[in-house]
């Protein structure tokens, strides 16, 4: 069994006092279960102080991008062994404003997802179409190479993407309140199942793919009963902790 995964992305947002108010409510009501998994994903800056704060929690953390160097003279950068010390689990790579505004590429992404492994990290993949895309019918064919990319560098190393997260983000649906439906979601995820299936059979079923783009506490549940969505990436609505928390039991209620 697949366990259910919420991902709140607070992007650049938030101050040391607006975070410290977030932690206490989320810790205090977060709930807790086999198979459900709740990760929150701060600016840099402040992963030390979520890190003093949800040790010992149910809660766990992570970086919203890394280096795909693993050290040295890289002005600005921040590499995955650092995230690790900091006892981040988890980073996001390829996510679609890292690819539009820092001109990340399938490659670059890639190199990162790798990158994050060899470090201990668990990778969140993120895959997603644009708007032109979406609407000349290309989703699929461009949801294909950019998780290909990944495929082909890990090559003989397949099985380590069974230890990976893969969020799907149709860019036309992040900040702009619009949803995917649940159906056209799951026919998405089938798709990027069946890719990974084409390789791996197993690596397949044990791939855990999430949802992202608008997710609300009004719109979680009917995606979270879909059969291949595995849980969803949340981004302005996980800086409200009681949205935020109505998700996470929404995902628990759903196993
Ligand atoms: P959103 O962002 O929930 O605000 O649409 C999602 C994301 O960018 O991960």
């Amino acid at each position: 069994m697949r366990p259910l995964t919420v991902v709140g992305n607070w992007k650049m947002q938030g101050d040391k006092l607006s975070i410290r108010c977030l932690l206490d409510d989320l810790v205090d009501h977060i709930p807790c279960a086999d198979h459900f998994k709740c990760v929150v994903l701060p600016s840099f800056m402040f992963i030390p102080d979520v890190a003093n704060r949800l040790n010992f929690s149910s809660l766990q953390w992570g970086a919203q991008n890394l280096s795909h160097h693993s050290q040295g003279a890289y002005t600005g950068e921040i590499s995955g062994s650092m995230l690790a010390e900091f006892g981040c689990q988890y980073v996001l790579v390829g996510h679609s404003e890292r690819r539009q505004y820092h001109h990340e590429t399938n490659e670059l992404v890639a190199q990162k997802f790798l990158m994050a492994q060899q470090c201990g990290l668990i990778p969140i993949l993120c895959v997603g179409e644009t708007l032109v895309e979406y609407e000349t019918h290309q989703t699929l064919a461009v949801l294909t190479q950019q998780i290909e990319a990944v495929l082909s560098l890990l090559g003989e190393e397949m099985q380590a993407f069974a230890n990976a997260v893969i969020a799907y983000e149709p860019i036309w649906a992040i900040g702009t309140g619009k949803t995917a439906t649940p159906e056209y979601a799951e026919q998405i995820h089938a798709h990027i199942r069946a890719c990974i299936e084409a390789r791996n059979p197993t690596v397949a079923r044990q791939v855990s793919v999430i949802y992202g783009g608008s997710v609300k506490a009004d719109n979680a549940r009917s995606l979270l009963v879909m059969p291949n969505i595995d849980g969803v990436l949340v981004g302005g609505a996980s800086l409200h902790a009681q949205e935020f928390l109505t998700i996470c039991q929404q995902a628990m209620g759903n196993q």
